[in-house]
């Protein structure tokens, strides 16, 4: 049975001033019955960590570099992250694919230093509206999954974040067929190419989630939490998407 998983992408948003939003998560959900996770900007991570103490809220970070350490002016290493209190890390995202042209091949030696580093990989894959429109959906997802998702996947070490970049932070919700549909695909290309971990491995969406569309979204087969932008920076609208998959 897989656990079901409320993550939250800050992106670059956030100051010391949103720590209270941390402290109103974790007094609304005590004892959560799914795993909440908060990625806030590198600068907060710490923070964050201190801040929501002993609770079972887990911080992770945005992105990480491939290499450990060395000349890589601005960038961060997946075990400086681990040290500064994340245990998760998403790679991949379509606006670091966009802004920094990263490639799947990039994507996935950086899901395996995270994995060296002891990080759980949240590796996120999506289709552009040109190439849905061109009936290259699953084509494309399943192109990126193949050369993003490290051999070794297991359902401890990554979990897998759909997310239609059409429907990023622009309030389109894709439909909940549409979702069925690639999250079924997703689950049946694991089965071949992680056939001992395919059962275990989370698969989030992700796109304009929030409290109204959650409950929906969340009852669609194969769908085990969300990636969530917008509506997860104040506790106020994460809250009740976390109570939406409890
Ligand atoms: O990582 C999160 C996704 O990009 C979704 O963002 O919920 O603001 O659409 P959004």
């Amino acid at each position: 049975m897989r656990r079901k998983l409320a993550a939250g992408n800050w992106k670059m948003n956030g100051s010391m001033s949103a720590m209270s939003e941390v402290d109103g998560l974790v007094k609304a959900h005590p004892d959560p019955s799914v795993d909440i996770l908060l990625c806030p900007p590198a600068t907060l991570i710490w923070s964050m960590a201190s801040m929501r103490g002993e609770h079972p809220m887990a911080v992770g970070a945005q992105d990480c570099h491939a290499a450990v350490s060395g000349a890589h002016t601005g960038d961060i290493s997946a075990p400086m992250l681990r040290e500064a209190g994340a245990s998760h890390v998403i790679v991949g995202h379509s606006e670091r694919r966009a802004d920094h042209r990263e490639t799947s091949e990039e994507v996935l030696t950086k899901a395996e230093a995270a994995h060296a580093a002891g990080l759980v990989a949240i590796v996120c894959l999506g289709e552009t509206l040109e190439e849905r429109e061109a009936g290259r959906t699953l084509e494309v997802v399943g192109a990126q999954l193949a050369a993003s998702v490290p051999a070794s996947a297991t359902g401890t070490d990554t979990v897998i974040a759909y997310e239609p970049v059409w429907a990023i932070g622009t309030g389109k919700v894709a439909t909940t067929d549409e979702i069925a549909e690639v999250h079924a695909f997703l689950r049946a290309e694991l089965r071949r190419s992680h056939p001992s971990s395919a059962a275990e491995i989370r698969l989030l969406y992700g796109g304009s989630v929030k409290a109204s569309n959650a409950a929906e979204i969340f009852a669609v087969p194969d769908v085990d939490g969300a990636l969530v932008g917008g509506a997860s920076l104040t506790a106020e609208q994460f809250s009740p998407i976390i109570r939406a998959l409890e």
